[in-house]
């Protein structure tokens, strides 16, 4: 069985008190369960009080992106190893938002999830079409090319080996609009084929998660189809009831 997670994306959004919140009434509920992985991703200045908050709960934590280098005189930019000394498990890699806001090119994202791998990171990492990519017929051509940057890494597929991959389709985010199962299934479905034409159990191994206006509404629709191990949630995420019910959704 493929590990099944959970994760929130909080993006940048929140406050000292606002975490403090949130993650004590996350830390509150008993019901988190080795089979579902729960992860929370606030932002930087956050990491150590998530930390201090999580330490001993199942929960784990990491961050929304990372430099793709290792130290060094790069002014504003969070190293790899700089997450792990905070206690992160996971990061976010190419995440849409850091795509089309901040320019981060396929290549680009590739060297992060390679220096997320080096240090120890478990790399989430998404992909997804824009909407005149899909109406264009592009879905799949956008999707595997942001595939194949890190595939073409030194490693290739084994970099998959403890990864997890994203597939959030821009036009979902944020907007209210979700991928029908059906839509969002077919896609993860290709996705798996492409680490399958290398290899299978990889491919079987590697869970890839939906996200894009995830809520409690639609999050157990989602979560049965047979390629879909979870979610990358954002607006929902912030909600620590709402949360909860997405991962009650993932149990089920
Ligand atoms: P959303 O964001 O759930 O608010 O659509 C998802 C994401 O950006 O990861």
């Amino acid at each position: 069985m493929r590990p099944r997670i959970v994760a929130g994306n909080w993006k940048m959004q929140g406050s000292q008190a606002f975490v403090l919140e949130l993650l004590t009434a996350l830390q509150s509920y008993d019901g988190w369960n080795d089979e579902v992985e729960a992860i929370v991703f606030p932002p930087f200045p956050y990491l150590l009080s998530t930390q201090d908050l999580l330490e001993k709960t199942p929960i784990a934590w990491g961050a929304q992106t990372l430099s793709e280098f290792s130290n060094g005189a790069y002014t504003g930019e969070v190293s790899a190893s700089m997450l792990t000394d905070c206690g992160c498990e996971y990061v976010l890699v190419g995440h849409s938002e850091r795509r089309q806001l901040f320019g981060e090119s396929s290549a680009q994202v590739a060297a992060k999830f390679v220096a997320a791998k080096q240090a120890g990171l478990i790399p989430i990492l998404c992909v997804g079409e824009t909407l005149a990519e899909r109406e264009a017929d592009r879905t799949l051509s956008v999707v595997t090319e942001q595939l194949q940057a890190v595939l073409a890494q030194p490693g290739g597929i084994e970099l998959f080996e403890t990864a997890v991959i994203a597939y959030e389709p821009v036009w979902a985010i944020g907007t209210g609009l979700t991928a029908t199962p059906a839509q969002a299934q077919s896609v993860h479905h290709e996705i798996r084929h492409l680490l399958a034409i290398q290899d299978s159990t990889i491919a079987q191994q590697c869970p890839i998660l939906y996200g894009g206006s995830v809520k409690p509404s639609n999050a157990t629709e989602l979560f049965k189809e047979s390629d879909i191990d979870g979610g990358l949630i954002g607006g929902a995420a912030l909600k620590a009831e709402d949360f909860i019910a997405i991962y009650r959704g993932a149990l089920a």
